[in-house]
């Protein structure tokens, strides 16, 4: 603790959802008189990071800036744990804080171990039990689980999995998701946009698909479904802002690009997608994140993956796991779109990842440290 009394936790992080996911800690720490604050961010993600940043105000005092085109695992995982050595030497932290389950994660919290620095994983305990599904996703969220001593975990069945694989009972906090405290800032019942106009007087889909397993045969096989739907509906519309990764961008350009009630856009603002998602019908997804935020807003979720790792909106009955197979998912979504009792079971609004308050609770856990 080299500021008298004050412990310095440096937050780490690099991609969209860690950003989204994290910057409510960031502001939540900055309240707090005993905790010196430090934001370290690999860019593992740059623009869609930046448009995180920028709406959350948050100003890293470290950018490793290392993302590059196509980036491979080993680019990632190798510039990160480079780089966060350096920023290790700099800062000097009592406690290092990583989010989730990316590689910017997984190589900050490594390089943290290497120096025996303590480390306190937000959004601990999720798990597939599968290290290819999500991948390399389940294999970097289990590592850093190993890696850890505080585990802030979402909800009672993330804490029993780390209970499952011998984590002592007291370095888990069950705090809910920092997830919910972003959105609890960024959904506003007066949000007015021209995506939300241009679908008036439709049933709006929205859709997202990124996952690094599902690209390819995977992927081709769920645009294919989801066009099939909207060539099928006439009152039905399509909004997909797509990842930056330029693999998805071609694919979803090639196979979704002509039909004037597809709007294929750009990452959305953050707050602007929570507005766009509670307008939508319903959404189809392989984002980990979303599954998260429809149960909060009522929105049947169709979850375009084999496996999830967040078992609790499955038993809300919000989400529906729907695979990658295009027979599956057109007929799931045409159930949805014909069958108001299915469609109504879906859109009960029941939120079982916490009050908006996780970070707050984290900030607790931190400064008791002290
Ligand atoms: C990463 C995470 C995944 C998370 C996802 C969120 C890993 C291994 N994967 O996957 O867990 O669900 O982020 O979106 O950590 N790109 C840009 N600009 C951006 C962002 C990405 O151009 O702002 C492009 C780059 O060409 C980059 C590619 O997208 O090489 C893929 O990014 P990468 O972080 O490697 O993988 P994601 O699929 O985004
Ligand atoms: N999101 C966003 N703009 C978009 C699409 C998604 O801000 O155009 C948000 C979404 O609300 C969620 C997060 O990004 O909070 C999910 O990120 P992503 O799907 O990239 O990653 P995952 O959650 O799968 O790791």
């Amino acid at each position: 603790m080299h500021e008298q009394g004050k412990i310095t936790a440096l937050i780490v992080f690099g991609t969209r959802p860690e950003a989204i996911k994290m910057c409510p800690l960031v502001k939540e720490f900055k309240t707090r008189s005993k905790i010196n604050t430090k934001v370290c961010v690999t860019a593992q993600h740059r623009e869609m990071l930046d448009q995180v940043l920028k709406l959350f105000d948050v100003e890293p005092d470290y950018d490793l800036d290392i993302m590059q085109r196509e980036q491979s695992l080993y680019d990632i995982t190798a510039k990160t744990l480079c780089g966060f050595q350096r920023v290790l030497e700099d800062c000097k932290p009592d406690i290092v804080l990583v989010h989730g389950d990316t590689t910017t994660a997984f190589a900050s919290s490594v390089a943290s171990l290497y120096m025996q620095i303590p480390v306190g994983h937000v959004e601990a305990g999720l798990r597939t039990h599968n290290i290819y599904s999500p991948f390399p996703e389940e294999y970097n969220r289990q590592a850093i689980s190993l890696v850890a001593k505080y585990h802030f975990s979402p909800t009672q069945m993330a804490r029993y999995n780390l209970r499952m694989e011998g984590r002592a009972s007291e370095s888990i906090y069950v705090t809910g998701n920092t997830g919910i405290d972003a959105l609890k800032t960024t959904v506003r019942c007066d949000f007015h946009s021209d995506y939300i106009d241009w679908a008036q007087n439709s049933r709006l889909l929205v859709m997202t698909a990124h996952r690094r397993e599902n690209i390819g045969d995977p992927m081709r096989s769920m645009f294919r479904a989801v066009r099939r739907v909207v060539d099928m509906y006439g009152d039905v519309k399509l909004i997909y802002p797509i990842h930056k990764n330029p693999v998805v961008r071609k694919l979803a350009h090639e196979m979704l690009s002509d039909n004037p009630r597809i709007k294929l856009i750009e990452p959305m603002e953050v707050d602007e997608f929570h507005n766009l998602i509670n307008a939508a019908f319903f959404i189809l997804t392989d984002s980990g994140g979303i599954q998260e935020e429809a149960p909060s807003l009522g929105k049947p979720v169709l979850v375009m993956r084999d496996t999830t790792e967040r078992p609790e909106g499955l038993e809300a009955g919000t989400l529906r796991l729907v695979g990658t197979d295009e027979q599956i998912i057109f007929y799931a979504c045409r159930q949805l779109l014909d069958d108001p009792e299915e469609y109504k079971k879906m859109s009960t609004a029941r939120n079982p990842y916490g009050d908006g308050s996780a970070s707050a609770r984290i900030a607790d856990v931190i400064e008791r440290m002290l």
